[in-house]
């Protein structure tokens, strides 16, 4: 399928150049990545993973514990659930291409555990050129924003997960987007608050797979349409 080329970086936060490339040289100069400190800490720079033709793009917030050994998107805890909730709603997770908007994990020590640290907005600012590039170098179909941070690079700091969380919204001219729960935040929640947004995250995810196939979407058991 042919695009006409996009007027413009689809996303609300502001970008300084975005890097041109292939998404294997993306990449690769990803990996060199010194524009903010967290690349000292960290082990490795965790760039997105999926195929490049791929018509969904998952946007997470930031490698974790397990990303950053690995290497590799959503491989830890919050990663198996979201695994799980995609296979649910009959998405191949190998068909999804699959990112962070920062690609450095943060982290804090405690004892001899990496605790997770939130990027903050300057962090953030120094990564948007990478998700930039990967929107414009994928142009995906649909999108998500899974999770505050990722929600707000697409939408803009005014964007609240509680009120428009599941609502799709045009990126340009030929991608939609949607935000929902992030996986993490689930795990971390309790009793019926996570279940409720554990039903929500798997509404929007199966609304995600019925766009793809054409087919109305899967409302796995306990679930309401
Ligand atoms: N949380 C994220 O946002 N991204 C990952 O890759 C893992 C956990």
């Amino acid at each position: 399928m042919s695009h006409a080329a996009p007027s413009r970086v689809p996303l609300a936060k502001p970008v300084e150049a975005v890097p041109a490339g292939s998404l294997r040289q993306l990449r690769l100069r990803a990996a060199d990545c010194r524009a903010c400190p967290l690349w000292r800490d960290a082990t490795r720079t965790v760039f997105g993973a999926g195929p490049a033709r791929a018509a969904v793009m998952l946007i997470g917030e930031q490698p974790g514990d397990q990303e950053d050994r690995r290497g590799e998107p959503f491989v830890g805890p919050a990663g198996q659930l979201l695994r799980e909730l995609l296979a649910e709603c009959g998405l191949a997770v190998d068909d999804v291409y699959l990112t962070n908007t920062v690609k450095h994990f943060k982290f804090r020590m405690r004892g001899k555990r990496r605790l997770h640290q939130r990027a903050n907005a300057a962090e953030q600012a120094a990564c948007r050129p990478w998700l930039a590039a990967e929107l414009l170098r994928l142009r995906p179909r649909w999108v998500v924003a899974l999770g505050a941070m990722a929600a707000q690079t697409l939408f803009g700091d005014a964007f609240r997960l509680t009120r428009e969380r599941g609502r799709w919204h045009a990126l340009d001219e030929h991608t939609d987007a949607l935000a929902s729960w992030h996986p993490s935040a689930i795990l971390r929640m309790r009793g019926e608050p996570r279940e409720h947004a554990l039903r929500e995250l798997r509404r929007d995810l199966c609304a995600v797979a019925a766009r793809v196939t054409g087919s109305p979407a899967r409302t796995p058991s306990g679930d309401t349409p």
